[in-house]
């Protein structure tokens, strides 16, 4: 399902992208990886922590707008217990990213003593974006971007060819970001990048697809998703994840001639609406405890 994709994507993307990161590692002080708060397992590398080295990392979690709460602060603790800071955050309305300068510092605040300690009067601290396509790389240089001033101006000492930009006085960042790769060998990993929409629909068979999600997401189904089809628990029970459809299908009126239900239509509409948040807050992924 996703192979198509990622197959295409990978040979050459992925020798470029290493030789990219690998060259940027050497002007950088930490490495901020963006995740999909929803999916923290497939949306991540796996490969980064070889490419990176010793390079400290800061995790962000991003579209934490439309992730489970509870299993936001999960996440973060499971990072934490192996040392790494991760922060939930929204770039799409800048939520949480007040706290993004402090956690650099935090995780730079060694580093900085030790120029100063060397006589360098204002250091300067520089941070690169990595994270797989559509996670909200962009989204993220923007915000904190245009919080900012313009770029910084070529300058003796900055590798040309490289932009950067100030974020705080002390901080700069690579504008260009690292694409990285996912997992896409693994077939729950193509499927939940597929849910969540990071893999474009245009390749994927959208039935199979919104079965499989609403096989998922019986088993902890929402309030929200109940209402959305005015159904309740009982209508639920007993049933796969293709009767689920039809019977949305059918509560929607999605009729092709004959009554016949559009399974494809409805099957759209499902994997629409919990893009969009019209479920409520679903983490697909949880950290083993
Ligand atoms: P990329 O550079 O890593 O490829 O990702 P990009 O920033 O282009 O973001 C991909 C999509 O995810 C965009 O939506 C973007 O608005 C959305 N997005 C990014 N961060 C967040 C977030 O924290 N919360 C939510 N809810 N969405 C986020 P799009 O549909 O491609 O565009 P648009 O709907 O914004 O026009």
């Amino acid at each position: 399902m996703s192979e198509k994709q990622y197959i295409q994507w990978f040979p050459g993307h992925m020798t470029k992208t290493k030789r990219q990161i690998q060259a940027s590692l050497k002007l950088i002080d930490v490495v901020v990886e963006i995740i999909d708060a929803r999916i923290p397992i497939s949306s991540s590398n796996p490969d980064l922590s070889e490419l990176i080295q010793n390079k400290p990392k800061l995790v962000l979690l991003n579209k934490c707008d439309k992730a489970n709460r509870a299993a936001t602060t999960k996440w973060v603790s499971y990072y934490n217990k192996q040392g790494i800071l991760a922060l939930p955050v929204d770039c799409k309305s800048g939520k949480g990213l007040n706290q993004f300068i402090p956690s650099v510092r935090k995780i730079l605040e060694d580093k900085f003593k030790a120029q100063q300690a060397k006589g360098i009067k204002n250091p300067i601290l520089r941070i690169m974006i990595v994270g797989i396509p559509n996670v909200g790389k962009s989204s993220f240089i923007n915000r904190v971007s245009k919080q900012t001033r313009a770029k910084v101006e070529d300058r003796p000492g900055v590798t040309r060819g490289n932009q950067w930009y100030t974020i705080s006085k002390d901080l700069e960042m690579l504008d260009t970001p690292g694409v990285l790769w996912p997992k896409f060998d693994d077939q729950t990993v193509g499927e939940h990048l597929a849910f969540t929409g990071a893999i474009k629909d245009n390749i994927l068979d959208i039935e199979l697809l919104a079965v499989n999600f609403l096989e998922l997401i019986k088993e902890n189904v929402t309030p929200e998703f109940l209402s959305r089809f005015k159904l309740d628990e009982s209508d639920i029970e007993g049933k796969d994840g293709y009767e689920l459809l039809q019977l949305i299908g059918r509560k929607r009126g999605m009729l092709i001639s004959g009554g016949e239900i559009d399974t494809e239509r409805a099957a759209n509409l499902v994997m629409d609406e919990y893009r969009d948040g019209k479920f409520g807050y679903i983490t697909l992924e949880y950290p083993e405890v």
